[in-house]
């Protein structure tokens, strides 16, 4: 199988290996030393970011008349155009260039934003967590159509630390030295909206627990001078944590985790994204492979409780032509799974609940099983639903990660057929929901993704 390499990718590594300083982190602490165990002082601290989820009562767009209704049709339309986007990618059809979107920004406020800050002295930013994209990018001063952006907007002028990135073997399309020798970009996204500007250097600034902060030195990014987008952002900029060169992800230590707790919970406060050394590689691992900025995973069966469903694993391996695979994502909320696997699934869930519960259609989505009844009161004895991917990693959900509540007295599976985008469906996507209350860590070196079940509380504390 062939895929196409990004032209990016490659002038990046030529900028990396010619023009880039080494990495640095130092920190400061406002907790004396003296209070602080030595073993701590020994270690770098760790880049931990929070990350707030939709819904959250910390999101820029918080809206508290938000019904649970509301909220269940967002994550459907969302999901769905992401998925509908990510197998347009697969399959070629939004053209060569290899930014043809990742996250449509004009999508509203349905994706789990990381809050860090840039530069000397210190900006604060929401970035929009992609695994599925390379490049970090932030709004920046001066602006053509930043408007209603959330906080401040970071100006380099005025942040001691900046400096731009200079690089004249940037030459071809994508990424080039305009006139006064700074390298650009232009990123491009499905719905034509698009984030332009420099590719500089800065600080890159993180809280930590003991009310201190961590600063990674000389962090590549871009520096967006002129957008597009067709609904206000609700975000400063995207972080991406795909395995490219130039992603904040391979600059920082070559390893991430973020860990998933409660999407439900408006309250709920430790979602949180460590990067580089400090990351949590824990639990049962995977291999993974990257193909078109998507991180795929070899998923070989599904159990609930102890039966296992006979699903031939060759469903969710990658075809000859690219399609098919499963893809783990950060910018999706739902899960879909090929036609046929969904199927077998669905027939599974309506065995067990169809004797008990009523079963409701929502409108427009047909696909959706969902039925009257409360996650929280109904469902305690639901069986545990297990993912089984290969070298023994397993992703288990519960009901609250299998299931959504929809309406106040409506439950609906979170998991989705395919085709539920409206285009061929060959590839599924393992979503967010299905992430909760696990930390999930990637190792980019070996290549291998972590599962570990845990309380994200307990990575805080
Ligand atoms: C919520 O509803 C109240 C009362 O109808 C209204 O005044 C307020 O603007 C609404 N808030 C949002 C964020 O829509
Ligand atoms: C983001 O972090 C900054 C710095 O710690 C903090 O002041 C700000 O309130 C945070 N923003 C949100 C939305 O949590
Ligand atoms: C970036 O690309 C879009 C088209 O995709 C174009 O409309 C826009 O003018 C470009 N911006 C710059 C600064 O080149
Ligand atoms: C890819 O190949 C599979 C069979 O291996 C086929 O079913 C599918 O239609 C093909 N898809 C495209 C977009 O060519």
């Amino acid at each position: 199988m062939a895929f196409a390499y990004e032209p990016l990718h490659l002038l990046l590594l030529l900028a990396f290996s010619t023009h880039l300083p080494p990495i640095s982190t130092t920190s400061t602490s406002t907790t004396p030393l003296a209070s602080t165990p030595t073993t701590l002082t020994t270690k770098p601290q760790r880049l931990v970011s929070k990350l707030i989820h939709p819904g959250s009562v910390h999101h820029p767009h918080y809206n508290p008349n938000e019904t649970t209704r509301d909220r269940m049709e967002l994550h459907i339309q969302h999901s769905a155009a992401r998925l509908a986007y990510i197998q347009a990618r697969i399959e070629g059809s939004l053209g060569s260039n290899g930014y043809k979107s990742n996250i449509s920004p004009s999508l509203n406020g349905r994706t789990i934003l990381a809050n860090l800050s840039i530069g000397q002295p210190p900006i604060p930013q929401l970035l929009i967590v992609d695994t599925g994209s390379d490049i970090l990018w932030v709004m920046c001063t001066p602006c053509s159509n930043c408007d209603h952006h959330p906080g401040v907007l970071f100006d380099p002028s005025k942040s001691s630390t900046y400096y731009p990135l200079c690089n004249r073997l940037c030459s071809s399309k994508g990424c080039k030295c305009d006139l006064s020798d700074q390298s650009t970009y232009n990123i491009t996204y499905a719905d034509n909206s698009f984030s332009s500007g420099t590719f500089g250097h800065d600080m890159l600034v993180f809280d930590t627990i003991d009310e201190g902060t961590t600063q990674v030195s000389n962090v590549m990014f871009g520096c967006g001078h002129n957008m597009r987008y067709n609904s206000d952002p609700w975000y400063n900029g995207i972080l991406g944590l795909n395995n490219g060169l130039e992603s904040l992800a391979s600059q920082i230590g070559q390893k991430f985790s973020y860990c998933i707790g409660n999407l439900a919970d408006k309250n709920y406060n430790y979602n949180q994204l460590i990067l580089g050394e400090g990351a949590d590689l824990e639990g049962y691992f995977t291999h993974f492979e990257v193909h078109k900025d998507f991180y795929y995973i070899n998923m070989e069966g599904i159990s609930i409780g102890e039966k296992r469903l006979d699903i031939d694993p060759s469903m969710f391996e990658i075809k000859e032509n690219g399609t098919g695979g499963v893809i783990i994502d950060s910018g999706c909320t739902m899960t879909y799974l090929v036609n046929d696997v969904h199927e077998l699934l669905d027939k599974e869930v309506r065995n067990l609940l169809g004797g008990s519960f009523r079963q409701v259609q929502v409108e427009n989505t047909p696909w959706l099983l969902c039925y009257y009844g409360t996650i929280s009161r109904d469902l305690l004895g639901f069986p545990v639903i297990t993912f089984h991917f290969a070298g023994e990693a397993d992703l288990t959900m519960d009901s609250t990660s299998f299931f959504h509540q929809s309406e106040d007295n409506v439950f609906c599976m979170a998991v989705g057929p395919s085709s539920a985008s409206g285009t061929g469906g060959e590839v599924s996507l393992l979503g967010l929901l299905a992430q909760q209350s696990y930390n999930v860590g990637y190792d980019l070196v070996n290549q291998f993704i972590y599962f570990q079940r845990i309380d994200c509380q307990l990575l805080i504390d």
